[in-house]
């Protein structure tokens, strides 16, 4: 019985000439067998064929769809894994990180983007771009542009939160829980800036002059 096959570039072509081989070869072989393991059963693969590849021959694998190689140790990947992503098995890849997709055909943003924010390939490093009014890494920090005073956040695009005793779309407005009298001023939490001549914590009392 003769073989139609070359070490390490057995082929689907030459897999099936062997066949014919077998069948018109009126050997003991069993016939009709469905597929060709009719090869030398004594067969030994060293190092073995891996990914289910069958050792048809001394040393010859023959591979399952989707690998290649001496032993079958390599995966295929069609499309091809692209942006330096590593073919796993067969239409796996494994993508570099900022990548992603079946392919590895997008960039991806560690963590995502928010907010509205688009993950764009920026000189090769996926990046968020934001919304106006949002800014970060992952878009995730409002901007307030009047600024947020006296330890306010801005927690959405200009809107500040404020800390207790300020108020205002700046948190810039102190809060005086009773109100300043005789012209005095709020100027901080419960604190009232007075007017000559007047004192006291609401500027109630009048200064005597002697
Ligand atoms: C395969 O290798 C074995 C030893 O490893 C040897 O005995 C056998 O004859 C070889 N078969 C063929 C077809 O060369």
């Amino acid at each position: 019985m003769s073989f139609f096959v070359h070490k390490s570039a057995f082929s689907l072509f030459s897999f099936l000439l062997a066949l014919a081989g077998v069948c018109s070869g009126g050997s003991d072989a069993p016939r009709g067998v469905a597929v060709g393991f009719v090869f030398d059963l004594k067969a030994k693969c060293d190092p073995p064929c891996e990914h289910g590849g069958v050792c048809i021959r001394n040393n010859t694998c023959f591979c399952s769809k989707g690998y290649e190689g001496e032993t079958c140790q390599y995966a295929n990947c069609f499309p091809k894994c692209k942006n330096g992503g590593a073919c796993l098995r067969p239409g796996k890849c494994r993508c570099l990180p900022g990548y992603g997709g079946r392919y590895c055909h997008k960039v991806t943003c560690a963590g995502g983007c928010w907010n509205g924010g688009e993950c764009t390939a920026v000189n090769g490093v996926a990046k968020c771009i934001c919304p106006s009014s949002w800014t970060g890494s992952k878009c995730q920090d409002a901007i307030c542009p009047q600024g947020c005073r006296n330890g306010g956040n801005c927690v959405s695009p200009g809107i500040c939160s404020c800390p207790e005793g300020w108020v205002g779309g700046a948190c810039h407005t102190a809060v005086c829980s009773q109100t300043c009298l005789n012209g005095g001023k709020c100027i901080s939490p419960n604190k009232c800036r007075c007017r000559p001549p007047f004192s006291g914590p609401r500027c109630e009392e009048r200064k005597k002059s002697h």
